[in-house]
């Protein structure tokens, strides 16, 4: 067999045509490919090529299980979602490695870029990250809440624009509203908020509000949600969608 490999790949935010060209390579020269059974789902696989889907909690057994098949000698993709540095794989692979045996250490490790979901979903309604902007997890899975409550205080506070990945989900119901509360408290009324859903896939769904309007329902596990500064810029177009941008002097 040859010498194993483990390419830490990400696909995009789900249209084909974002997939990079070296994120196609990669995935081409993988035997085996793990990931979150949806993700894989995208995929069209070569005859040689074997799918190991697995659920989207179980993401430190998944990277073991990556890794001691590429010490094994096979070459492996692990598959993530928009760019797999972002709240994905790539930083479940590196824990990993550093917590496992010194084999995994000298394996051969590459991490493969994608298009993240906030760019996809900024650039879809205008340019709201056009200058200095933060982006958080809103899931409290991994840390505590009151941590996220200090982080996205502080960032609102000297003037970022926000992108909120993770916003809710069954398990965390509450949490985006109490973002919200929270925001309401520092922000202007008229801050726009996007909904941005779906991106570049079928189902894509984009919705802006602002802050003092915005509802936590309006978002589930598969949207992005981006609070504007307090100098972002709602431009109303005739027949078109507004345009929602921060300016790079602000
Ligand atoms: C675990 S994070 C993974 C992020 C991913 N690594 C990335 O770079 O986009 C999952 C979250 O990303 C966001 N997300 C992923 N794909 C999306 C899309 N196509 N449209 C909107 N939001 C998306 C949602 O907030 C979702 O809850």
């Amino acid at each position: 067999m040859s010498t194993g490999k483990l390419s830490v790949i990400g696909i995009g935010p789900g249209a084909a045509e974002q997939l990079t060209g070296a994120a196609r390579e990669g995935l081409q020269e993988a035997d085996l490919l793990y990931g979150y059974g949806p993700y894989l789902a995208r995929l069209t696989l070569a005859a040689h090529q074997r799918a190991v889907p697995s659920d989207n909690r179980v993401e430190a057994q998944r990277a073991r299980h990556a890794l001691d098949a590429a010490a094994e000698g096979y070459r492996v993709a692990m598959v993530s979602g928009g760019d797999p540095g972002v709240f994905a794989m790539a930083a479940a692979v590196c824990e990993q490695i550093e917590a496992g045996p010194e084999s995994y250490r000298q394996l051969e490790l590459a991490i493969v870029p994608g298009i993240t979901a906030m760019l996809a979903a900024a650039a879809a309604c205008g340019a709201p990250l056009g200058h200095d902007f933060c982006c958080l997890s809103l899931s409290d899975n991994l840390k505590p809440w009151e941590v996220i409550e200090r982080r996205l205080t502080a960032a609102a506070g000297c003037g970022l624009a926000l992108a909120f990945y993770n916003p809710i989900s069954t398990a965390r119901p509450w949490q985006l509203g109490r973002a919200f509360e929270l925001l309401r408290q520092q922000l202007p009324a008229q801050t726009p908020v996007i909904f941005a859903r779906a991106i570049t896939r079928p189902d894509q769904r984009i919705r802006v509000a602002t802050l003092e309007d915005a509802r936590s329902d309006w978002a589930d596990m598969a949207t992005m949600v981006i609070v504007g500064s307090p100098a972002t810029r709602v431009v109303a177009r005739d027949g078109r969608s507004p345009l929602i941008y921060t300016p790079r002097y602000a």
